[in-house]
């Protein structure tokens, strides 16, 4: 495709030698929170973590969409329906960009296509989980896109310009899906007591999965210390899950819903709520890709590639007659 010239490009790449003089100028130009852009010298351990980071935070974004896309059809009114659309949409957009902001780092999309379908990549954990009801559209908007930004907007700060720039306008959209996913479960905690005990049980469901999204604690975490180091990231996992704890657990209060933790409550010293341990054997389990939904998830992700051949094939004839049409 496009981008295949990208694949030898990334091969051919002429590393300078990462002479101490050439990382402590980088680090200097990271610690004065200048953007690191494209062309600039970087070390490789900073370009294979933006790599590795990005396209999974890509791959996120397109399996994302599966969960949610399960619901289009049983959306319970039109403008339900409409409103879902729109989010599932703007989630294969963000894929796109961030795949884009991957690409400037030297790896190809097929590339990282390839390692999602081959099953090498990771995409977040969260995603391999089923959506049984429709109050579960409600918390993944709440949950897990609440989650997401309080992860993301950070990462408006991270020291690599494109991946910075990207995350402005996926943090803007993310911020709506939040918010419609709060207004769904507000409309089923103001509904029957059967709507009230759907979003009690998505609740219950998604729960511990969204604080699992942050990641594993601090002292398990491979990548943290050097990712903030770089400012890639700006929280450690364990960081951005409280402030996640702090905020939701009154949204859930301002609901009426109860939030499945036994061992939840408000610490007056700390000022935060303290929580249950989580389960982190589910997580490392779902990584390894034994969730619930891991196989059928990507499953459908190689069927919708190959049925979708026609588009790329399509898309290359054009660009290539679009191409000869400049050059005549
Ligand atoms: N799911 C899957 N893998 C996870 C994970 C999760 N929830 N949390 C951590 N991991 C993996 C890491 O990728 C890493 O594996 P690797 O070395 O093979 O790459 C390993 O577990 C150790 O974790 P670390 O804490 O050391 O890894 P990071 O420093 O990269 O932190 C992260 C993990 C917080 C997810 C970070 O990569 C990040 O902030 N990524 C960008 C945001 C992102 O990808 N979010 C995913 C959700 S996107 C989304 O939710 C879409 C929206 O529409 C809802």
């Amino acid at each position: 495709m496009y981008t295949q010239g990208l694949d030898q490009a990334g091969k051919d790449r002429r590393v300078a030698a990462e002479t101490e003089e050439l990382l402590n100028a980088f680090q200097k130009r990271v610690d004065a929170e200048e953007k690191i852009e494209a062309k600039d010298w970087m070390p490789e351990a900073y370009r294979r973590t933006l790599i590795r980071q990005i396209s999974q935070h890509a791959h996120s974004e397109i399996i994302g969409m599966q969960p949610e896309g399960n619901w289009l059809t049983r959306a319970p009114s039109l403008k339900r329906k409409a409103i879902l659309l729109a989010k599932v949409q703007d989630e294969a957009g963000h894929g796109l960009y961030l795949y884009s902001a991957a690409e400037t780092l030297g790896v190809s999309r097929d590339q990282m296509v390839a390692d999602l379908l081959s099953g090498k990549a990771k995409y977040s954990s969260i995603f391999n989980y089923p959506t049984l009801s429709w109050a579960d559209i409600g918390a993944i908007g709440w949950l897990v896109d609440g989650a997401a930004i309080m992860n993301q907007i950070p990462l408006c700060r991270c020291s690599y310009g494109p991946y910075a720039r990207a995350m402005v306008r996926v943090c803007k959209e993310e911020s709506f899906h939040q918010r419609q996913g709060f207004d769904i479960m507000h409309s089923l905690c103001l509904g029957t007591a059967a709507q009230k005990a759907m979003a009690q049980d998505a609740l219950d469901r998604w729960w511990w999965p969204s604080l699992m999204m942050f990641g594993p604690n601090d002292s398990e975490s491979t990548h943290s210390a050097q990712s903030m180091a770089w400012k890639i990231k700006r929280f450690s996992n364990d960081e951005l899950r409280q402030k996640f704890v702090d905020v939701t657990v009154q949204q859930a209060d301002f609901l009426g819903l109860s939030v499945p933790d036994d061992e939840l409550r408000f610490d007056d010293e700390t000022g935060h709520y303290q929580f249950g341990e989580i389960n982190w054997q589910e997580l490392f389990d779902v990584i390894a890709g034994n969730g619930p939904c891991n196989k059928q998830r990507l499953e459908k992700r190689q069927r919708a590639h190959t049925d979708g051949a026609w588009v790329r094939e399509a898309a290359q004839a054009y660009a290539s007659k679009q191409a000869a049409r400049a050059a005549a």
